[in-house]
């Protein structure tokens, strides 16, 4: 093996990531992040004996002809599956069901998602939006992870080590905590969410200039519909953080990394702020403002428990000097976020991911938006039922963050007279309504999440006069 030279084996151990090396984006990654690749393995062998091989002895699948393990089985050679396993999934193929997919996901989900994510967009055709038409060129083929936790844990570990700061808003979902500081060992440069009740820009700005003063990269993390508080920003509020953005990366000539957590993206309830991820708007940017989006299955198609998400990486233009190039850094990246999956768990749910890539096939877009339409309709009528009677609440005790859209409400408590943790227990306890306190006093946050997704409009008045008496009880 000693004199078994990187070049007299076609390349198969490695890359050489020529392209990615020079790129912003390679300057931002972690440690991890720079080491990690995927070198070509099993799924690799196994991929081109499909192709090449008469007798495929590669990959650690059972297969047989169906009739030797089956009664009446037929006498197709099929991947070996218990008979009673067809029993839960009628009109699928065996094969798209208990065989592995591939490390990156399947190609054609891939595909489709990446179309998905152009309809998105909002892109019209009929208007020919020169800028939009380069999403397709200038965004990577998504890959599989499993579920946004997934795609989140995967973009963490591939920009931040241990010494790194990550932006996060204060008012956030506690999993980012979990990922970020208990197990890559990161931090989190906090910052208050709100001024006024508009995002607050100047909190923000602070956080990056203290990061800057530390690393010479920035990590932020975003997400609209946010989750605990369901803010969306304006457009407005969109154009300053931009411009905001664009005057750091300007000032300091860094790579910014922008996080884009789309979870909840299609739940926008409000024609008064922004209609689309920011992802969009931040993609179509010359500056190394380097957005990536992570989405999924999860709340967009209402598939919780399928455990399929994206995780797409916008490239700049003028990274690159021509098309040769653009697709080799593809490659590159699809590599080292191959080898993530793979070192991680392998290859994500076969089953789901065939099931997504059905669902979200091109010419079915319309249709799924409009079924989904009227769950989104059923969401906004809720929405607007517990805004209302919030407002009409009118104690001093409570204010509600700014909401339009996504699953929650968020009730801020005053710290002087409520515990958050106290009143979600009483309010358990002696009126039988479940919200999920947040109290973390260090960074100002003291409340109640209501997740209006899960109580039938008709149950909200009832939830918010109980919510109001044990309010009472704390006078
Ligand atoms: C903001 C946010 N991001 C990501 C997720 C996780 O999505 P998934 O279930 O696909 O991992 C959630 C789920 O609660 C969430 O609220």
């Amino acid at each position: 093996m000693e004199n078994f030279s990187k070049k007299n084996t076609l390349n198969l151990f490695t890359m050489d990531f020529d392209i990615i090396n020079k790129t912003p984006l390679y300057s931002a990654f972690s440690e991890l992040g720079k080491r990690i690749f995927l070198p070509e393995g099993i799924f690799f062998w196994s991929g081109r004996a499909k192709v090449e091989a008469e007798l495929n002895g590669t990959i650690g699948v059972a297969y047989s002809f169906e009739n030797k393990f089956i009664d009446g089985g037929s006498s197709n050679w099929v991947p070996c599956y218990i008979e009673d396993v067809k029993n839960y999934f009628q009109n699928t193929e065996i094969s798209d069901l208990v065989t592995y997919a591939s490390i990156p996901g399947l190609q054609k989900l891939r595909e489709n998602w990446k179309k998905w994510i152009i309809k998105k967009s909002l892109y019209d055709e009929s208007t020919q939006q020169k800028e939009i038409i380069k999403l397709d060129k200038y965004i990577t083929n998504p890959i599989v992870t499993a579920g946004v936790t997934n795609a989140i844990f995967l973009s963490c570990a591939l920009f931040l080590d241990r010494s790194n700061y990550i932006i996060i808003p204060n008012k956030r979902w506690g999993n980012y905590d979990n990922i970020v500081t208990r197990y890559l060992g990161a931090k989190i440069q906090s910052f208050e969410f709100f001024i006024d009740k508009k995002f607050n820009v100047k909190g923000f700005n602070d956080a990056m200039k203290t990061v800057i003063d530390n690393q010479n990269k920035l990590v932020i993390l975003l997400s609209f519909p946010n989750n605990p508080t369901g803010f969306i920003p304006t457009r407005e509020e969109v154009n300053e953080i931009i411009d905001n953005l664009k005057e750091i990366n300007s000032d300091y000539d860094i790579p910014i990394i922008t996080l884009i957590d789309d979870a909840y993206e299609p739940y926008v309830f409000s024609n008064q702020v922004n209609q689309c991820s920011i992802f969009y708007d931040l993609q179509q940017l010359e500056e190394n403002i380097i957005p990536i989006k992570l989405d999924g299955i999860t709340k967009e198609l209402l598939m919780y428990g399928g455990r399929v998400g994206f995780a797409t990486i916008g490239l700049k233009k003028k990274w690159i000097s021509d098309d040769k190039e653009l697709e080799t850094l593809k490659k590159e990246i699809d590599n080292k976020l191959s080898a993530f999956n793979r070192s991680t768990l392998s290859n994500c749910n076969h089953y789901y991911q065939t099931v997504a890539m059905k669902l979200i096939e091109e010419n079915k877009f319309n249709d799924i938006i409009k079924k989904r339409d009227k769950i989104v309709e059923i969401l906004k009528q809720r929405y607007e039922m517990i805004n209302n009677l919030l407002n009409k609440m009118n104690d001093p005790l409570l204010t509600v963050d700014p909401n339009a859209g996504g699953f929650f409400v968020f009730i801020n408590l005053d710290p002087t007279a409520i515990s958050a943790i106290d009143f979600a227990d009483h309010l358990l306890k002696q009126y039988k309504v479940g919200v999920i306190p947040i109290q973390n006093l260090e960074e100002n946050i003291n409340g109640i999440r209501i997740a209006y997704s899960s109580i039938d409009i008709d149950d909200i008045p009832e939830t918010i006069k109980r919510i109001g008496l044990a309010l009472k009880d704390f006078k």
